[in-house]
């Protein structure tokens, strides 16, 4: 842990601290995990470890082929280096197949293709619940510009197609997901790109063959087997370690 470091912000998966450049902040992936805006709380883990490496694997991919991210670098099995933007206080939700709250919402079963990709806003406010909202909230109340709006859906929808095709690969589906993004502001320029994180704590994937829960909702509801199922995400990337290890077994599962 890097208590030299002056922490910016704690939040409930990650801590931000002071990079070691002006304009980078490192991110700090616990194990904790949270669900139902905070009324379930709990530990998985390894997962920031997992976490860590699933992100830094899937923002590098999104980077190559021209989805701009805040990520820098991985620092080791928990940080990674990333540019400090101005957070968009919105969690973009792009659905592929019914589930969670629009399953629940409009009585569709879960697991329900659904006939086209829907994108959803919420607003990120813990203390309201992030309730959903419509562009005509995001525009009227400033938190992003119509411009931006563009910028965002137009990332987030490419973003879905690349991932759906990178997890089907691996023979998972990839439900739905969430996402933040951010303004960059370099040489009198400023960007919108992807921030925050993108692993199995914010995405629904299932196994393509049984429908299995490889995510968060192992957590939401008691299914068990979470730190495994994050395992086994990683491992089908290929990115892991041995299957089993936490990250307490010493630097023989590093890289
Ligand atoms: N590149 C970045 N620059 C600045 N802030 C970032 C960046 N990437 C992510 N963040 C913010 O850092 C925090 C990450 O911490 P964590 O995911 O634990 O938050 P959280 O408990 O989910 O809280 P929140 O409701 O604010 O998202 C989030 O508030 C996220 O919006
Ligand atoms: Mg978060």
């Amino acid at each position: 842990m890097s208590s030299r470091r002056r922490r910016i912000y704690e939040g409930k998966a990650k801590i931000l601290y002071e990079g070691p450049e002006p304009g980078t902040i490192v991110q700090y992936f616990k194990d904790d995990a949270t669900a139902f805006n905070n009324q379930k709380k709990g530990t998985i883990t390894g997962k920031g470890v997992i976490n860590n490496r699933i992100s830094e694997y899937l923002m590098t991919r999104l980077n190559e082929i021209g989805v701009p991210t805040h990520f820098i670098r991985r620092l080791n099995m928990r940080e990674q280096l990333v540019r400090q933007v101005e957070i968009i206080p919105l969690e973009v939700v792009v659905r592929n197949v019914a589930a969670g709250s629009l399953a629940q919402r409009f009585g569709i079963p879960e697991g329900q293709a659904l006939p086209r990709s829907i994108l959803e806003f919420y607003y990120k406010n813990d203390q309201l619940g992030d309730p959903m909202v419509t562009e005509e909230h995001i525009t009227a109340f400033g938190w992003a510009t119509p411009q931006d709006i563009d910028d965002i859906v137009a990332l987030a929808l490419r973003v879905n197609d690349f991932l759906s095709g990178l997890f089907l690969g691996i023979g998972i589906k990839l439900i739905d997901f969430k996402i933040e993004f951010g303004r960059l502001y370099e040489e009198e320029m400023v960007r919108v790109v992807l921030a925050d994180e993108i692993s199995p704590d914010s995405c629904r994937l299932w196994d393509l063959k049984t429908n299995e829960k490889m995510d968060k909702d192992r957590f939401r509801r008691d299914l068990g087997k979470v730190e495994e199922a994050y395992q086994e995400v990683a491992r089908r990337l290929g990115i892991l370690l041995d299957p089993g290890a936490g990250d307490h077994r010493g630097p023989a599962t590093v890289q």
